[in-house]
């Protein structure tokens, strides 16, 4: 039976600081720093940078600020916080698929994280290949049983931390970690930028081609302004049900904004001119970062110290967006199936790892042969998640907060003309230019 959750129990809550740095820790994550420079790299340069600023603009805060308003309304988790503010049952299946997507996503991107651990230590130890077989060097590693044990312990880490709550473990572990990343992004960016020949690279990154866009450029752009912001599976929405009355959901969307797209900037800042610097074409796809990045790195003087402390910015990066991942379901199963946290954490985490063996083994290992459908396990996990289940977990929270949900501007504290432009963007841009994305991932992008 649905209760109205976290009214009658004693309600974690996040400081209003600590939810800025937690949900710019979920924010920015792999997909700033290893997806979103070889999508550049493959999609556009600076024409599709510039894309993904209007796709983050004008569809992805106002979903931002759409989940975490339905979260603090609703005090509840990605399925009952619909419920407990319209008293329909029938929302909660989005709510379920977002739980859903959290798990498949939570799987590969432990994978991912894992790698960057392993990578940290090698770069530091000088063992990620010499000469030109840096690209060698990484399909073999990601064909062994390294990646496993990485995996492994980036799900323990993961499940200890969601376990010790919200303030004692999702905030403190972002503060702890959040400064130290900040400095070290700014240590890499002006490295990379005094390389002989970056401006080559920022170039690339900042000086638009518009002729080089096609459809599918604005449609990845899309598909990765959701992915980066954490959207459509629920996380935002259940960081908000812990966020406090009195804070500004309005501001807390600026920041994370202004957050995700500064950190993205600067990761392009990095990469860009490093590569460029060392006369290597950006359209490397998936290995972008794991294998020119270090055959870079091997060329510079004191690489195995810039390559050290990229993998451990990568590293951090994935860990604050994996633990706020594995809070959605984490948060389902105490309220659905009355677990307690640490049962709730460890049981996922440990589900999610074994789901995610199969998909880190496809990618060079054991499984990389079986492809149904033309796709590997793990292209089938970033596909089904980014492509087809985000949108669609977005498209609800649109529908649910233009349409079915009245006072969302109440909770939201917006009125005159930012009520009017948000709700614009809630009940017409967003859920057409989501469709479009749904339908071409569908139908028309060869599967
Ligand atoms: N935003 C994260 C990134 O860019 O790497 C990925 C992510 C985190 C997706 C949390 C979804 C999520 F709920």
């Amino acid at each position: 039976k649905e209760t109205a959750l976290g009214q009658s129990k004693k309600a974690e809550r996040f400081t209003s600081s600590g939810f800025i740095l937690a949900a710019i820790g979920s924010s920015v994550g792999l997909g700033n720093m290893w997806k979103f420079p070889y999508i550049t790299g493959l999609y556009g340069g600076a024409a599709f940078f510039l894309l993904f600023v209007v796709c983050l603009i004008i569809v992805g805060l106002p979903v931002l600020l759409a989940e975490m308003t339905i979260g603090r309304g609703g005090r509840g988790n990605a399925a009952s916080s619909f419920y407990n503010l319209t008293g329909n049952k029938q929302w909660k299946w989005f709510g379920f698929m977002s739980v859903v997507t959290a798990f498949l996503i939570i799987s590969y991107y432990g994978v991912v994280a894992g790698w960057t651990l392993q990578y940290t230590i090698d770069s530091v130890v000088g063992s990620l290949g010499q000469g030109t077989n840096f690209d060698q060097h990484f399909v073999d590693f990601a064909a062994g049983g390294w990646p496993v044990f990485w995996q492994l312990v980036v799900m323990i880490v993961c499940g200890v931390i969601v376990g010790k709550g919200i303030s004692g473990g999702i905030e403190k572990f972002n503060k702890i970690l959040i400064p130290g990343f900040l400095a070290i992004l700014l240590v890499l960016m002006v490295r990379a930028l005094t390389l002989p020949g970056a401006a080559a690279g920022v170039d690339f990154f900042l000086k638009p081609d518009f002729s080089v866009l096609t459809g599918e450029s604005a449609l990845i752009a899309l598909g990765h302004a959701f992915f980066s912001l954490s959207l459509g599976m629920g996380c935002m929405l259940t960081y908000g049900s812990y966020v406090q009355k009195e804070q500004s959901l309005g501001k807390a969307t600026v920041a994370i904004g202004v957050g995700d797209l500064g950190y993205a900037l600067i990761a392009g800042l990095i990469i860009f001119p490093t590569i460029f610097s060392y006369g290597i074409e950006p359209q490397k796809g998936v290995g972008l970062a794991f294998m020119a990045l270090p055959a870079s790195f091997s060329q510079m003087p004191l690489g195995s110290l810039f390559g050290g402390l990229f993998f451990l910015l990568l590293a951090i990066a994935a860990l604050t967006s994996a633990v706020s991942i594995l809070e959605v379901p984490v948060a389902y199963a105490m309220h659905y199936w009355k677990w307690s946290r640490r049962k709730a954490a460890a049981i996922i985490a440990a589900l999610s790892f074994a789901l995610g063996v199969p998909a880190g083994l496809s990618v060079s290992g054991p499984l990389s042969d079986w492809t149904p459908f033309g796709k590997s396990i793990f292209d089938w996990f970033d596909f089904m998640t980014a492509y087809v289940l985000m949108p669609l977990g977005g498209l609800a929270v649109t529908l649910f907060t233009g349409y079915a949900w009245k006072r969302a501007g109440e909770e939201a504290g917006l009125t005159g003309f930012w009520y009017r432009a948000w709700m614009f963007c809630l009940r017409y841009v967003a859920p057409l230019l989501i469709l479009a994305v749904l339908l071409y991932s569908i139908f028309v992008k060869p599967v």
